[in-house]
């Protein structure tokens, strides 16, 4: 199957490409993933081992993928095909197979955002716990589930099939800057709340017996939390850095958008912590479900907790659809390039299938969560790993002249990199696949297989 050649696009601004990769970015990966991770792996203390991981592996990863992607000036396969010979050639399909899955249940959760955000203008949040559970369950699996998951996945094809000037680039340009001052807005008024003092003191101030009694597990949480809220592992940043034209510093478009998506993150738990501790939530419990049963009821508690409630979860719809377009940016970029279609029924075509896939995910929970482990811990973690690799071992020279293109002569600091891509990343993936594969048995056995009986 040779390339058709079509002329490819190009960002129109530079700070167009970096808002793209900062919407990619900043998801439900922050605002849903990052609070309850940090309340169950010990407050302050996996915030700080985190804040050490995105410097010292998601950096050096993102690297990786912004020069592969400028390097080649192609979708994920045909830039493997290009950089690795062989059985690497192959990371690329791992990559798109991994978009088609993670975008098929992201957009049932970014659909439960969108019910949400309803819910708040409808009849507000309801105050009690468990009533609250109640209609959480209700929502989020079933009719309701799969109409709001098939409006989201509507506007995700129309954007990606206006293309990246056009589409992403006016998109994330609108929506970044509204994520960013929402956020900013929320932490200010969380400020005000009774329970903030308390909360600060549980998020910032980290117990260093937690991290020594704890390792084992805040180690891998905090790698993989890395790897999951920076969009590394499968391809997003190759993409983006595609259609760069340009040669610009690349290491200082990755510092800013780090630096962008940590900044949000850590807001995200300025405005959680207070709003749990307030309600009188342990931010230990919430779990999985936090933000549509912990944070939803401590809406329903607070004075105009509608509002607040509204404009969060609308900022969580905004900033998952700013991601979820990159997701499927990585499949429609691959069928046009290697299969020649056009860009308008490569979006529909994937974006139809990309919903019915994610239909199972919106008729029950347990199939959401066979989804997202088996994307997650397994396929992401993978397909970061061989191109880490890859790149890290057999092309770091070709790595290290690309990333110089923009920079200038880089010296021992090329050096550096290239082993922080060597063995801390490649440590932390290996580390992260082997816990991923056994809680994905663990799942399957306890989860999986005894839901399937019953059925
Ligand atoms: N980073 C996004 C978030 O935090 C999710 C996401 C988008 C993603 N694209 C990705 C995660 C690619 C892994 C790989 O929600």
């Amino acid at each position: 199957m040779g390339s058709v050649d079509i002329p490819r696009e190009q960002w129109a601004t530079r700070i167009g490409f970096i808002f793209a990769a900062v919407g990619s970015a900043v998801g439900l990966g922050n605002i849903w993933r990052f609070p309850f991770q940090v309340g169950q792996e010990g407050g302050a203390a996996f915030l700080l081992v985190y804040l050490l991981f995105i410097i010292l592996i998601g950096f050096p990863a993102m690297l990786v993928e912004f020069v592969v992607g400028r390097y080649t000036e192609r979708n994920p396969v045909g830039a493997l095909k290009e950089v690795g010979s062989g059985a690497w050639a192959y990371i690329g399909w791992i990559f798109v197979a991994t978009g088609f899955v993670i975008l098929s249940y992201y957009s049932v959760v970014a659909g439960w955002t969108i019910r949400y955000t309803l819910l708040g203008l409808q009849d507000g949040y309801l105050a009690d716990a468990a009533e609250a559970e109640g209609q959480f369950v209700e929502l989020a699996s079933g009719l309701d589930a799969i109409l709001f998951h098939a409006l989201f996945m509507a506007v995700v094809i129309t954007i990606v099939a206006y293309g990246i000037q056009r589409g992403i680039e006016l998109a994330v340009k609108v929506m970044v800057p509204a994520i960013i001052v929402i956020t900013v807005g929320m932490a200010a008024y969380a400020f005000t709340l009774d329970g903030a003092s308390e909360a600060y003191a549980y998020y910032l101030s980290p117990e260093f017996s937690v991290i020594a009694a704890e390792w084992t597990s805040i180690l891998p949480a905090a790698a993989g939390q890395a790897f999951f809220t920076l969009s590394l592992g499968m391809g997003v940043m190759i993409t983006y850095a595609s259609y760069l034209g340009e040669d610009r510093n690349l290491a200082e478009d990755g510092a800013i958008v780090i630096g962008f998506d940590t900044a949000i993150a850590f807001i995200t738990g300025l405005i959680v912590f207070p709003i749990l501790f307030t309600a009188g939530v342990d931010p230990a419990d919430p779990g999985a479900g936090a933000i549509f049963v912990s944070l939803a009821a401590a809406f329903g508690d607070l004075t105009l907790g509608w509002l607040i409630g509204t404009i969060f979860f609308g900022t969580v719809a905004i900033a998952a659809l700013s991601s979820a377009i990159s997701l499927m940016e990585v499949v429609v970029s691959y069928i046009i390039d290697e299969r020649g279609v056009d860009r308008s029924r490569a979006a529909i075509g994937i974006g139809s299938g990309m919903f019915l896939l994610g239909i199972p995910s919106a008729y029950d929970l347990v199939l959401l969560d066979l989804f997202d482990l088996f994307a997650d811990q397994i396929l992401l973690v993978l397909g970061g790993l061989l191109l880490t690799v890859l790149v890290g071992w057999l092309s770091s020279d070709l790595a290290v002249r690309e990333l110089e293109r923009g920079i200038g002569d880089l010296g021992s600091i090329g050096t550096a990199w290239i082993w922080a891509v060597r063995v801390p990343v490649v440590l932390a993936l290996l580390a992260a696949l082997y816990l991923g594969v056994l809680e994905y048995i663990e799942f399957l056995q306890e989860g999986f297989l005894p839901w399937l009986d019953e059925q």
